[in-house]
C-alpha cells in the first residue's frame, strides 16, 4: 500500500498559507484565552450593575467640583495601586502597617471621592462592584473631567485581602530612577517603553512637593555645583527660592503652563528641557524613550493614554473566586 505524503497535498502556495492561517488563529486563541483566563471584560456589570459607570462618573462629577484636586489625587491612586500587588485596591485599605502608611505613600489623596463613588454604587447594586474596578473607572473619569480623552475600561478584578506598607517601595518608581530602571520597573508590569511615556503623561495634571525636586538643586550626582545642569536656569532660581529645602511646603506643579487640564503639554514641557521631575526629564535623553515623548507630544497623547491604562489596569488583577467585593474600600469585610 503506497503511503500519501502529507505534505504533497497541498501545493505550496497554499501550504504557506494555511500555516499562516492556522498560526494567526493560534495566537488569536492564546491571547483571548488570555483576557479570559484574566476575567477582566468591558460590561463586566452589564446586568449585575447596569449603571455603575453612570453612578461613578457623576459621584466623581460631584467630588472634583468641590475640590478639583480629586482628578490628579485619584489618578495617582490606580498607579500607585496597579504598581503594588496588582490592580487589586490594597492602596485603599486603613491601617497602621497598610500601604498607604509608606513613605512614597504619604502624600496619596482622593480616597473620600472612592468613598464618595463606593457608597453610590453600593446603594444601588449592594455587595456587586469591587473597589479595585471602581478606582479604575474613576481613574478614567478623573482624566476626562480635566479634559482628556475617555477610554473603556474593563471590569472584573476583585479586592485585595492584604496591604501592606513594604510593597510600595518594592513596586514603585523613584523620581531618582534612571531611564533603564524606569523601563525595567515597568517591563515587570507588561509595560513597554512607549507604554510607559505615555502613562508617564499622567504628570499632565497635578502637583509634587519639594522633596521630590530638591535631588536636581542640591543632591544631583556627578555634578559640580550640585544641581542638575539640564535644568534651565531660570527655572532654578525659581525652584531654589521656593524650595530652600527638602521639608519646604509649597506644592509645584508639575505641569507648568496648563497644570489643571489633561493634555500633552507635559510632553511639549519635556522637549523644551522644562519637565519638573528628574525622571520625567530624563525620558528625553535616551533614544529608547525620547522617540515616545515627541510622538506623544500632540494630538496622539490622549488615545496612547488609555491603551496603556488599559495594560497597566490588568496587572496582576484578583478575579473569579480570587480575593473579594469589599463593602468598604478602606476595610475587609
Ligand atoms: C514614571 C514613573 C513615575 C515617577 C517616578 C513618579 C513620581 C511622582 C512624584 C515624585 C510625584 C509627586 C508626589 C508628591 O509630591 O506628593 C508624582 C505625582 C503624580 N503622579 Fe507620578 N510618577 C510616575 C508615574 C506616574 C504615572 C504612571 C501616573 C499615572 C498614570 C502618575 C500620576 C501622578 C499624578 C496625577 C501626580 C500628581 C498627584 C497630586 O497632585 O497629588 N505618575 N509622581
Amino acid at each position: 500500500m503506497s503511503e500519501v505524503n502529507p505534505s504533497k497535498r497541498m501545493p505550496n502556495h497554499r501550504r504557506g498559507l494555511a500555516t499562516a492561517l492556522l498560526t494567526i488563529a493560534f495566537v488569536f486563541v492564546c491571547l483571548s484565552s488570555q483576557a479570559e483566563a484574566q476575567g477582566l471584560t468591558v460590561g463586566f456589570y452589564e446586568n449585575s450593575c447596569p449603571t455603575v459607570e453612570a453612578i461613578i462618573w457623576e459621584s466623581m462629577r460631584n467630588s472634583y467640583n468641590q475640590d478639583p484636586t480629586v482628578a490628579p489625587g485619584v489618578l495617582r491612586l490606580s498607579f500607585h495601586d496597579c504598581f503594588v500587588r496588582g490592580c487589586d485596591a490594597s492602596v485603599l485599605l486603613d491601617g497602621e502597617e497598610a500601604e498607604k502608611t509608606a513613605a512614597i505613600n504619604v502624600n496619596l489623596h482622593g480616597f473620600e471621592a472612592i468613598d464618595a463613588a463606593k457608597a453610590a454604587v453600593e446603594a444601588a447594586c449592594p455587595n456587586t462592584v469591587s473597589c479595585a474596578d471602581i478606582l479604575q473607572f474613576a481613574a478614567r473619569d478623573s482624566v476626562t473631567l480635566t479634559g482628556g480623552e475617555g477610554w473603556d475600561v474593563s471590569g472584573g478584578r476583585r479586592d485585595s485581602l492584604v496591604s501592606s506598607y513594604v510593597d510600595p517601595p518594592l513596586g514603585l518608581p523613584l523620581q531618582t530612577d534612571t531611564v533603564s530602571e524606569l523601563l525595567a520597573n515597568f517591563a515587570e508590569k507588561n509595560l513597554n517603553a512607549a507604554h510607559m511615556v505615555a502613562l508617564s503623561g499622567g504628570h499632565s495634571i497635578g502637583i509634587a512637593h519639594c522633596q521630590y525636586v530638591t535631588d536636581r538643586l542640591y543632591d544631583y550626582p556627578s555634578s559640580d555645583t550640585g544641581s542638575d545642569p539640564t535644568l534651565p536656569s531660570d527655572m532654578q532660581a525659581t525652584l531654589k527660592t521656593e524650595c530652600p529645602n527638602a521639608a519646604a511646603t509649597p506644592e509645584l506643579n508639575v505641569d507648568e503652563v496648563t497644570p489643571d487640564t489633561f493634555d500633552s503639554q507635559y510632553f511639549n514641557n519635556i522637549v523644551k528641557g522644562r519637565g519638573l521631575l528628574a525622571s520625567d526629564q530624563r525620558l528625553m535623553d535616551d533614544k529608547a524613550t525620547s522617540d515616545a515623548v515627541l510622538a506623544n507630544n500632540g494630538p496622539d497623547f490622549g488615545g496612547n493614554f488609555g491603551r496603556a491604562m488599559v495594560v497597566m489596569a490588568r496587572y496582576n488583577v484578583l478575579t473569579g473566586n480570587a480575593g473579594q467585593i469589599r463593602t468598604n474600600c478602606r476595610q475587609v469585610n
